[in-house]
């Protein structure tokens, strides 16, 4: 099973694991698949805490992960700082959306956080605030391979990650999206079906991947989207794929930092209560159906603004949601795939991992055996 993606990253298995919690990231590295640390949620100073833990331990290589949409509100002003963008773009964003999501949460009883909590509106989400994500990055040799969301990365960020020796790919959701990353000249491509957690297209994996196989020819492919055991991921491997690259999964892993009232919510969810909505950050998400993306569906409530403002408007009930989250019960931001439906008991991180090896194997060997 050790493709050529694992060579050039030294990895034993092709299993990638996307996750915002650097616990999870670094048990998979060190379980022999690849953690890949998702860095739209921290300031650049933030980021260079997290990378500096991972260094110290994490045994071998892991990846960081990006959001530079290829479209977004404020796109090109790149003459400001992040700080700057922020304050410009917090004036697009009308009174009465602010006003709509607190009413919600106020509604639900979900306190405000501390006054000494008070945080950014605009994280990663643009160019200008993922640049200096950048920099953190190339200061750390051990994060070998960057991925970037929602997009075919700058032509500037694919230079400096190529000429710095890691590896540089981007998620995609049609052959189009896909084409246009390797003609970017990209390393490799995650292709994620839409029944995959966070911002996906309105594609099955199952109908998606072998036509971005198809498509990009000899360039790696990650399956992404509904893999939660190790069948899915020798269906993956059957189609061509060159790794299985996994989101979902580790919302329910012992070293994930979901607090125990929203982990539970994952557990108890099955594969009928996700729905794609723009509540949270104003593109398609896949997530938990709840009383907040109900809200903002109905005819007589604001529409989700586009990106990055919506998530302006709504960041504040992302982090109230993590503070407070028995009170959020109904109205918490819970990104996550069908595969919720799977995901029934918690694992540690490592112990997922052999699983979804051992189930590949014996995946393999009903079909051997189906061959004589
Ligand atoms: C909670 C959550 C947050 C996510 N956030 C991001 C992100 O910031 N950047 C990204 O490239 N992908 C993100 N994704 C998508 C994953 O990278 C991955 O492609 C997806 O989870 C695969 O489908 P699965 O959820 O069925 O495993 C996220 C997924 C989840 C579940």
């Amino acid at each position: 099973m050790r493709t050529e993606i694992c060579e050039r990253l030294g990895i034993e298995f092709p299993i990638f694991a996307f996750t915002h919690c650097r616990d999870v990231a670094a048990a998979v590295s060190n379980a022999g698949g690849l953690g890949v640390l998702g860095a739209v949620g921290f300031t650049a100073e933030q980021l260079e805490v997290e990378l500096a833990w991972l260094d110290e331990h994490v045994n071998g290589v892991y990846g960081v992960d990006l959001v530079i949409p290829s479209k977004y509100e404020g796109q090109g002003i790149d003459d400001l700082t992040p700080e700057q963008l922020e304050a410009k773009l917090g004036e697009l964003v009308p009174q009465g959306h602010r006003d709509f999501a607190e009413k919600i949460l106020t509604d639900h009883g979900v306190p405000r956080l501390p006054e000494e909590e008070h945080h950014n509106q605009l994280l990663g989400w643009t160019a200008t605030t993922v640049a200096p994500q950048i920099e953190v990055i190339l200061k750390h040799p051990k994060a070998k391979l960057v991925a970037n969301a929602l997009g075919t990365p700058p032509a500037d960020v694919i230079e400096q990650i190529q000429g710095s020796g890691r590896l540089i790919g981007a998620l995609c959701g049609s052959v189009k999206h896909a084409l246009n990353h390797k003609a970017a000249g990209l390393d490799f491509v995650v292709c994620q079906g839409t029944e995959g957690g966070g911002h996906c297209g309105e594609i099955s994996s199952m109908v998606l991947w072998p036509q971005v196989i198809d498509a990009i020819g000899d360039m790696p492919m990650l399956a992404a989207g509904g893999i939660g055991d190790g069948r899915q991921v020798a269906a993956a491997m059957a189609m061509g794929a060159a790794g299985a690259w996994t989101g979902s999964l580790w919302l329910t892993v012992e070293e994930a930092n979901v607090p125990p009232a929203q982990m539970q919510t994952y557990i108890d969810a099955s594969s009928h209560d996700t729905v794609r909505s723009r509540s949270w950050t104003g593109k398609p998400c896949r997530m938990l159906r709840n009383d907040w993306t109900d809200a903002w569906e109905s005819t007589e409530t604001p529409d989700p603004l586009p990106m990055p403002l919506q998530m302006m408007v709504a960041l504040d009930g992302v982090k109230r949601g993590h503070r407070y989250p028995e009170a959020a019960k109904d109205v918490n931001f819970n990104p996550v795939g069908q595969v919720v439906g799977m995901m029934t008991k918690v694992e540690r991180s490592a112990d997922v991992v052999a699983r979804l090896i051992t189930e590949y194997v014996e995946a393999c060997d009903r079909l051997n055996k189906l061959n004589g």
